[in-house]
């Protein structure tokens, strides 16, 4: 590719980007990612999409047992998962609502198991309840992706004593920042959450945006 087509796809992608995190219904969601999937690993590597990485970096600092079962919400092509795995974690499911993701991810032989659902429209979870010691999810959770909302039936899908984990660029000032404290908030003060840690700030999630690190801990 000559520099001007780089730098013209560049700037295609930086529109890309924006419509990725526009506000939108699940099923549109659903409808972009299915449209990307066949050249989201190339293209994120376009914008420096550092957050897989980053996150597994975080995560290792947790000293979580390798042997846990792991579901990776928002697990997309699966990025997170090989990062896990190469930290030694082999029990990993994957969900994701885009089927075009799944099947990317599917050919990388990462997951035990891949599960559709898309948050916000499909009704019933596939995850029987208490399934998971740990919840991780990249990228997934926010404007344009998965609601905030959805923590409920995350929590769900995990353990008493178990692990939520997240990292996302952190909602601007609005109403989506409300609802994400919101939410983060009444699950801690109804008692079926705590924060394990500050959230950590990391640098350079994509471009030189910076996202945080969540962990919770299922009470
Ligand atoms: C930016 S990709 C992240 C994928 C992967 N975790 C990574 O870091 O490369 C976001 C993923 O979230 C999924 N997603 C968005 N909204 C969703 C929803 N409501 N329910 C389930 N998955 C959703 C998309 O299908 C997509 O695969």
């Amino acid at each position: 590719m000559s520099d001007t087509d780089k730098s013209r796809r560049i700037k295609d992608l930086d529109a890309f980007l924006e419509e990725s995190l526009r506000e939108k219904q699940p099923e549109e969601v659903k409808e972009f990612y299915e449209s990307w999937a066949n050249t989201y690993d190339e293209e994120v590597s376009l914008f420096n999409y550092n957050g897989p990485k980053l996150m597994a970096k975080e995560f290792a600092k947790l000293n979580v047992p390798k042997n846990v079962e792991v579901i990776d919400i928002a697990a997309g092509t699966g990025a997170l998962g090989e990062e896990l795995k190469a930290l030694g974690y082999t029990c990993i499911d994957a969900l994701d609502g885009t089927k075009g993701m799944l099947e990317v991810a599917r050919k990388k032989n990462i997951y035990r198991n891949l599960f559709q659902f898309l948050f916000g429209c499909d009704d019933k979870s596939p995850i029987t309840n208490g399934t998971y010691d740990l919840a991780v999810s990249c990228g997934g959770i926010g404007p344009g992706h998965i609601p905030y909302s959805a923590f409920h039936d995350i929590l769900a899908m995990v353990k008493q004593g178990g692990l939520v984990c997240w990292l996302t660029v952190n909602p601007k000032e609005g109403e989506e920042k409300e609802t994400f404290n919101s939410v983060i908030t009444e699950l801690k003060d109804s008692g079926k959450w705590e924060a394990v840690q500050d959230p950590v700030r990391v640098e350079e999630f994509y471009k030189k945006e910076f996202a945080l690190f969540y962990v919770m801990k299922k009470l």
